[in-house]
């Protein structure tokens, strides 16, 4: 018998595979296909002070290996989230849960931090100071060494539970940002969001979607993924939620490789809502077949 666990600032995982915040909601519409209680995790949809509508359609464009989103942070605002949607969520998933929170301000990240500390089922805070998909906020802070470290001292002054920063790819050194966050006080950080991309539909002559640009995320990704966690993981101490494409159980080994303590899959639980189940069965399998016969003895493993 193998050994999935992973642990995460104190939290143990029965497996690394955690859903991705924006692809799996609040887990309600995958519960109906399966039991999500075998999730090592799930990272629900970003939460922001109010409601969102998100952007205007279309805004979801794919591409050959991948899709580009401009959902634009869509959610019914931090008090519905924490009187309705957790409620709901405690019911159908019983472990702790990676909470994703957003701002267009520091106070606005602090606010909804501190929503999410007395919220007994929240093990993590996933601080997204990345999304590309707002004209004018997440991005800048994720941008930029010191308003990513800025945003992490905030929170972490409001909350008790392992704060994780998730860091943007459309940076000219991620490894420089991370190292701030860590400085900070980050307990940990998520890597990576999606890179920022367009498509033009060339008989109307004008971007596929209606925001212009979006955030590009699948398969394609995975190298720059890999590179950007391996890079980060040589830079810092504290642990690495991978994720970027991520499709297999062998990309899992493969991410951990580059020293991610756990991941998350994103976009291809829209191409099959089947993905988590399915990599958490493989993976055994795999290691197996690898010779692993612990999983945490590979995390960063690759000098
Ligand atoms: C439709 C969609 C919505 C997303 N919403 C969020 C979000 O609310 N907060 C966040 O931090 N990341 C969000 N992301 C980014 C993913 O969590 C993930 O970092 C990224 O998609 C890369 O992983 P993947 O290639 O496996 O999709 C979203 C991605 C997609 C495709």
């Amino acid at each position: 018998m193998v050994d999935t666990k992973v642990s995460l600032s104190g939290l143990t995982l029965d497996n690394p595979v955690i859903p991705a915040s924006g692809t799996f909601g609040y887990g309600k519409e995958y519960a109906e296909l399966y039991d999500i209680n075998i999730l090592g995790s799930l990272s629900f949809k970003g939460t922001t002070r109010e409601a969102r509508f998100g952007n205007p359609q279309p805004r979801i464009a794919e591409c050959s290996q991948g899709m580009i989103n401009s959902v634009g942070l869509q959610n019914p605002g931090l008090d519905a989230v924490k009187a309705v949607e957790l409620p709901e969520l405690a019911r159908i998933y019983k472990k702790p849960v990676i909470a994703n929170v957003s701002g267009f301000s520091i106070e606005e990240y602090v606010q909804c931090a501190k929503a999410m500390d007395d919220e007994p089922q929240v093990g993590i805070i996933e601080v997204n100071v990345s999304c590309p998909n707002v004209h004018d906020g997440g991005m800048a802070f994720g941008v930029l060494p010191e308003s990513a470290a800025a945003v992490t001292k905030a929170v972490k002054k409001v909350t008790k539970k392992p704060v994780y920063i998730k860091l943007s790819p459309n940076v000219t050194d991620i490894v420089s940002i991370a190292k701030a966050c860590e400085e900070a006080g980050a307990d940990g950080l998520s890597l990576i969001n999606t890179l920022l991309g367009m498509r033009i539909d060339i008989r109307r002559r004008a971007p596929v979607i209606a925001n212009k640009m979006g955030g590009f995320s699948g398969p394609a990704i995975f190298p720059v993924a890999v590179r950007m966690v391996y890079q980060v993981a040589k830079a810092v101490r504290i642990p690495i939620i991978g994720m970027g494409g991520i499709q297999d159980a062998r990309d899992v080994i493969e991410m951990m490789m580059a020293g991610a303590s756990a991941v998350q899959v994103g976009a291809a639980n829209l191409v099959n809502p089947y993905a988590c189940k399915e990599i958490i069965e493989e993976l055994p399998r795999v290691m197996e077949e690898l010779k692993i016969e612990k999983l945490e003895d590979i995390i960063g493993i690759v000098e």
